[in-house]
């Protein structure tokens, strides 16, 4: 039976991350313009989503990620991210930044982080300030701003967008004994995805990789409670794990990240690792067409933001790509800004 004092629990830390996120959101352009954000001319052809339709969507969300968590999908999310002094200093932190972050933007600065030394260890494409974001993927500094800056671009939805990804992993494991199941997170980040995971699993065996080694030591610490994890610090296009491996894979946020030519050969990789009848899950942005009223969105995103490869993953046909790497697509949802793809290796 519904449980009242739950769903307004629920209800309540929602709102007040989106009034707290959302507000970082708007003090951050605020703050930009004030200092050295001289507004780049974004030009898009579509008109942007009404806020009543855009915060319906939203709502929706929310909506679905409670349904969620109230038929034992997965666990409920934690009230608070982080102590208070915590979430007070990344707020600073994060407002302390906006001046570097809006000097890039209006100097369309994107390669700070690109080094005679870096090339010596990460691919050309990684080398980029994705978000004009200070130190790239290489500093801690970025690895313990990232969680707050992806909910204050998100107006404190990213987590609950992440979440849907566990809708097809709970129909998976269904019936499965979880100590004996394992999932691999691609590009796995500070780990945040895997914290909802493990909350909801706790003795699934899963692995968190990622090829930056200061976002893979954020997430050993969000990991830190628990067991049966293992860090791998590894480039997604050259996985060092076994062949049909992997009962879950996952990758949350990385594909419009890629050039063109690495989703592929990421996409093969993810196939090579999967077991027979294993599933994978992307969840990654909303492309035109996914959520009608919303195109206008995904032309800012990369005029607002350094996205140099969004522009090809609008047309990117996720399906097909997967299908060509050898998995079964079996159906894409939308969830608010974010889409949910979900594929399957075949059995033998
Ligand atoms: C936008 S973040 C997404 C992180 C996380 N999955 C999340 O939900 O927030 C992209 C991540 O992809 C990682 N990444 C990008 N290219 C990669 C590659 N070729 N191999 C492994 N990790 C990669 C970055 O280091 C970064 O942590």
């Amino acid at each position: 039976m519904a449980n009242p004092i739950a769903r307004a629990a629920y209800r309540l830390t929602q709102s007040a991350r989106v009034a707290w996120y959302g507000g970082h959101h708007l003090l951050a352009n605020r703050l930009g313009r004030g200092t050295a954000f001289a507004e780049r001319k974004v030009e898009v052809e579509n008109d942007y989503p009404k806020r009543d339709a855009f915060l319906r969507e939203m709502q929706a969300l929310f909506e679905r990620d409670w349904k969620n968590i109230e038929q034992g999908l997965y666990a409920a999310p934690a009230a608070l991210d982080a102590g208070a002094i915590r979430t007070l200093r990344r707020s600073l932190d994060f407002l302390r930044d906006v001046p570097d972050v809006a000097r890039r933007r209006r100097d369309h600065v994107h390669d700070e982080v690109l080094t005679e030394e870096a090339r010596k260890n990460f691919p050309r494409y990684y080398l980029q300030n994705f978000h004009y974001q200070s130190g790239g993927w290489l500093t801690e500094d970025s690895a313990k701003l990232y969680d707050f800056q992806v909910e204050a671009l998100f107006a404190g939805t990213a987590d609950a967008m992440r979440r849907q990804a566990l809708v097809p992993i709970a129909a998976h494991m269904k019936g499965c004994d979880q100590r004996q199941m394992n999932l691999l997170d691609v590009a796995t980040g500070t780990g945040r995805f895997l914290t909802f995971v493990k909350d909801t699993w706790p003795r699934l065996k899963t692995t968190a990789l990622d090829l930056s080694p200061a976002y893979l030591d954020e997430a050993k610490k969000a990991l830190k409670p628990w067991r049966d994890v293992t860090y791998l610090e590894a480039n997604a296009e050259a996985m060092p794990l076994p062949g049909a491996s992997q009962d879950i894979v996952t990758a949350i946020y990385l594909f419009h990240e890629l050039p063109p030519k690495v989703r592929t050969i990421v996409a093969k990789e993810i196939a090579r690792v999967l077991k027979p009848g294993g599933l994978f899950v992307l969840v990654d942005s909303i492309q035109p067409g996914d959520t009608p009223g919303f195109e206008a969105l995904t032309e800012f995103f990369p005029q607002a933001f350094h996205e140099p490869y969004f522009e090809s993953y609008q047309t990117w046909n996720v399906a097909e790509t997967f299908e060509s790497a050898g998995l079964w697509h079996q159906f894409q949802t939308p969830a608010f800004l974010s889409k949910v793809a979900v594929f399957a290796a075949p059995k033998h």
